[in-house]
């Protein structure tokens, strides 16, 4: 069930001009807007981690420790995955998704940065798209950052080898600790520094570096847009800001353009 949305229609008609005007626009994503494809966000109101509690800040490295316990402990969750891997397991785009994709296709969106892990975005048809935090469904070699599906590293060790180098391979997702892997990080400086609007989707602008970005933005002298069931600390700094659901208000803005 979707929240109310409170924004009116001169509010979305304006972001549309916007967006029409703009030179060279991205976007920058976070767990709000999966939040209607049935993934909880994990701040705020029933976040994952306002009801779990915070995960230990030192993932990467518990991981680097021990990559053969972190695998197995994995492989065991297969059978009963943890509730953030079956929402994703079970999740399929929602309008949100599919209108960022829609803007993309009319030339209108240059490059979305998406901290969501879900690979929604890709199965909505976005082409340019950068994962900073990784994706879910696929696999990173440590030592020479290949990636790919789980498919192209299953082999019967513990941890997986990388074919190409022999390094240790881990899940895509960026864990906590770990550096964000360059190509990720160099893609976002690149967009966001070309970026004279970006709109800001539901994320809570708490976690860096894509904290920064929008910021980088406004340094630059360009604008964003906020998107956000509630307001966030970007939320002053907005020339629009446009309270509800993503859902909602992205559609809307593709029907006002
Ligand atoms: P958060 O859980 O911190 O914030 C989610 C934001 O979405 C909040 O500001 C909500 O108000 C907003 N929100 C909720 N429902 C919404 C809706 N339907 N439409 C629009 N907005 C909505 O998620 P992120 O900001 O994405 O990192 O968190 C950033 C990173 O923190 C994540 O990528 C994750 C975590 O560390 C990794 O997994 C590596």
């Amino acid at each position: 069930m979707n929240e109310p949305s409170t924004v009116d229609e001169a509010q979305l008609q304006a972001a549309a001009r916007m967006i029409t005007a703009a030179r060279y626009c991205t976007a920058l994503v976070g767990a709000g807007i999966s939040k209607e494809s049935g993934i909880p966000t994990f701040r705020g109101e029933g976040g994952l981690w306002t009801r779990q509690g915070e995960p230990p800040m030192n993932g990467y490295q518990i991981f680097l420790q021990d990559p053969r316990a972190w695998w197995l402990e994995r492989l065991a969750q297969v059978r009963t995955p943890p509730e953030f891997a079956r929402a994703i397991d079970a999740a399929q785009p929602n309008p949100g998704h599919l209108a960022l994709a829609e803007l993309e296709r009319r030339g209108l969106l240059r490059h979305l940065i998406t901290q969501n892990v879900d690979n929604l975005h890709v199965l909505a048809g976005s082409d340019n798209l950068t994962e900073i935090h990784g994706n879910r469904r696929k696999l990173r070699c440590i030592a020479c950052g290949q990636r790919g599906p789980m498919r192209d590293f299953a082999d019967d060790q513990v941890p997986p080898h990388c074919e190409h180098c022999g390094g240790i391979v881990k899940t895509d997702t960026v864990m906590f600790g770990e550096p964000i892997p360059p190509d990720f990080l160099r893609a976002s400086v690149h967009h966001t520094e070309r970026s004279d609007l970006m709109l800001v989707i539901g994320t809570s602008a708490t976690v860096y570096p894509a904290a920064d970005f929008p910021l980088q933005v406004l340094r630059g002298g360009g604008s964003i847009i906020e998107i956000n069931t509630t307001e966030t600390p970007f939320t002053p700094y907005a020339a629009i800001s446009l309270l509800g659901p993503a859902g909602v208000i992205l559609p809307r803005i593709i029907a006002a353009l």
